[in-house]
C-alpha cells in the first residue's frame, strides 16, 4: 500500500496512508501546512476526518452501525439503553453485576438538587424544553465541581446521563404547568423517563411494556453515531478543556436545528402540512425537487448513508407494530408511507441517493406514544447523551489530542487604510 504523493506549485509532498481496522483509508495531512504552506479546503467536513475513535463504525454504502463492534440490529433487539450507555462510554458489556450497579447508580443520580429544580419556574411556560435543556445541562456544572479525578470523572458521568431524562421530564411539566413527580428506583431507564413524563402525585400511572420498550429501543438506536454536528461539536467544545456539563450543553444546542435532531419535529410538521392541504404528497415531492422553493423533505438524505439508514428500517418495523399494539391509528403514517414510495422510484431522490433517515418514523411513534412535538429532539438528546459522553472521554484520552482550530482560507478585502475623513 502506498502513500499518497501531493504535486504542488512544483513541489512534491508524500502524505502518510492511514488505515482503520474497517480498511477505511484516509491520507494524513496533518503536517501539510508545515510543510508546504497550504491547507485542504473542505467546507462542511464531508472528507475530513477529525479524530480516530473507537466507539461507532458506520458504512454509509452498505448500511452499516455499529457500537463498539456490536450490530445496531442485535442490541436494538436485545439490550436495554443503560446496557448500550455503560458499552459506549467504557467500550465493553458490563458484566451482571456491574450492570446491575451502573443500573442503580443512573437512578440514584437522577434526583435533581432542590435548588436547580427551582430554575424551572423562571423560564417562560411558552419555552422550548431544547433550550431548557442545553441552560440546564451547563447549569449543572455550577453544582458539581469540574475534576479530572478519574474518580470524580465517573460520578459527573453518572449525574449527567442520570438527570439528563429528569430535566427533559421537568421541562414538560413545566411547560404545561402540571406538577412534576420523583424517579422511580425500582423502573429501568426508558421506563423511568417515562414516568417522570406522565404520572402525576395524585394518580398512581402504570408505564405499560409496548411503551417502555420501545422507548428503549428509540433510545439505543439513537445512542451514538460518530462524528455528526452534535457530536463533534461536543468534541470541539471539550478540546478547550471545557468541562462535561458545558460540552454537553454545547452538544444538544448543536442538536436542535432541523438538519439535524430538529428533523423529528420537522417531519411531523411537515406531514401536518400535507394532511392540511388535502394530502396531496405528489405536489410536495415536487416542492422538495424544486430547488427554488427552499422545501426539502425532512427526514430524508443523510450525509452518510446512500443506501439505507438501518435505524430507520429498524423504525420502519417498530411503527407498524407500536401502532397496532397502542391502537393508534394516525393518518400521517399513509401520507409518510406514499411519500416515502414515490421518492424511493423518483430519479431525483435515486440519483441523489435520498432515503428516508432515522427521523421519518421516529415522530409518528413518538405521537403515538402521546408525546408532545416538542419533546422528539429532547428524546434524540437523551439518547445521544452516551455517545457525546464517550467521544468527550475518548477526546481527552487521544495522545494525538489538541484543541480543536480549523484553518480557513480568507476571501475578505486585501489591506486598505482607514480614511482620514468620514
Ligand atoms: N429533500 C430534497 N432534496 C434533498 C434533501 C431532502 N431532504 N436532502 C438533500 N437533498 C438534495 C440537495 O438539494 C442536493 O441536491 P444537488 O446535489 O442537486 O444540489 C443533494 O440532495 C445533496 O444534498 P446536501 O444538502 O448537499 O447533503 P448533505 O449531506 O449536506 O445534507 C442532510 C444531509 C441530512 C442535512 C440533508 O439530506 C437534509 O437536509 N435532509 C433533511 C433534514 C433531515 O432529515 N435531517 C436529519 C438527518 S438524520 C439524523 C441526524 O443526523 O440528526
Amino acid at each position: 500500500m502506498d502513500d499518497a504523493n501531493l504535486h504542488l506549485d512544483g513541489q512534491s509532498y508524500a502524505l502518510p496512508r492511514l488505515e482503520g481496522t474497517e480498511a477505511e483509508v484516509a491520507v494524513d495531512i496533518s503536517k501539510l501546512r508545515g510543510q508546504s504552506g497550504a491547507i485542504t479546503y473542505d467546507p462542511g467536513y464531508g472528507n475530513t476526518g477529525s479524530c480516530k475513535s473507537a466507539i461507532t463504525f458506520v458504512d454509509g454504502e452498505k448500511g452499516i452501525l455499529r457500537y463498539r463492534g456490536y450490530p445496531i440490529e442485535q442490541l436494538a433487539e436485545h439490550t436495554s439503553f443503560s446496557e448500550v450507555a455503560y458499552l459506549l462510554i467504557y467500550g465493553d458489556l458490563p458484566s451482571v453485576e456491574t450492570l446491575r450497579e451502573w443500573r442503580d447508580d443512573l437512578t440514584t443520580h437522577s434526583f435533581i438538587p432542590e435548588k436547580m429544580a427551582r430554575l424551572f419556574e423562571h423560564f417562560p411556560q411558552s419555552a422550548h424544553p431544547m433550550g431548557v435543556l442545553s441552560a440546564l445541562t451547563a447549569s449543572m456544572s455550577a453544582y458539581y465541581p469540574d475534576s479530572n479525578e478519574a474518580e470524580h470523572v465517573d460520578l459527573n458521568i453518572r449525574r449527567l446521563l442520570g438527570q439528563v431524562k429528569t430535566i427533559a421530564a421537568y421541562s414538560y411539566k413545566q411547560s404545561i404547568g402540571a406538577p412534576s413527580v420523583l424517579p422511580r428506583r425500582d423502573l429501568e431507564y426508558a421506563a423511568n423517563f417515562l414516568h417522570l413524563m406522565f404520572a402525576t402525585p395524585d394518580v398512581e400511572y402504570h408505564v405499560s411494556e409496548v411503551m417502555a420498550k420501545t422507548m428503549n429501543t428509540l433510545l439505543i438506536l439513537h445512542a451514538d453515531h460518530e462524528q455528526n454536528c452534535s457530536t463533534s461539536t461536543v468534541r470541539m467544545v471539550g478540546s478547550s478543556e471545557a468541562n462535561l456539563y458545558a460540552s454537553a450543553s454545547a452538544g444538544v444546542s448543536a442538536l436542535w436545528g432541523p438538519l439535524h435532531g430538529g428533523a423529528n419535529q420537522a417531519v411531523i410538521e411537515m406531514l401536518e402540512r400535507i394532511q392540511a392541504d388535502g394530502g396531496d404528497y405528489k405536489k410536495y415531492t415536487e416542492l422538495a425537487k424544486d430547488k427554488d422553493s427552499g422545501f426539502r423533505l425532512m427526514g430524508f438524505g443523510h450525509r452518510v448513508y446512500k443506501n439505507f439508514d438501518p435505524r430507520a428500517t429498524i423504525l420502519k418495523e417498530a411503527c407498524d407494530e407500536v401502532l397496532a399494539d397502542l391502537g393508534v391509528s394516525d393518518p400521517l403514517l399513509d401520507i409518510a408511507r406514499n411519500l416515502e414510495e414515490i421518492a424511493l422510484k423518483d430519479d431525483f431522490f435515486v440519483e441523489r441517493k435520498l432515503y428516508p433517515n432515522v427521523d421519518f418514523y421516529s415522530g409518528i411513534i413518538y405521537r403515538a406514544m402521546g408525546i408532545p412535538m416538542n419533546m422528539f429532539t429532547v428524546l434524540f438528546a437523551i439518547g445521544r447523551m452516551p455517545g457525546w459522553i464517550a467521544h468527550w472521554l475518548e477526546m481527552r484520552d487521544d495522545p494525538d489530542g489538541r484543541i480543536h482550530r480549523p484553518r480557513q482560507i480568507y476571501i475578505g478585502p486585501t489591506e486598505r487604510d482607514y480614511p482620514k475623513t468620514r
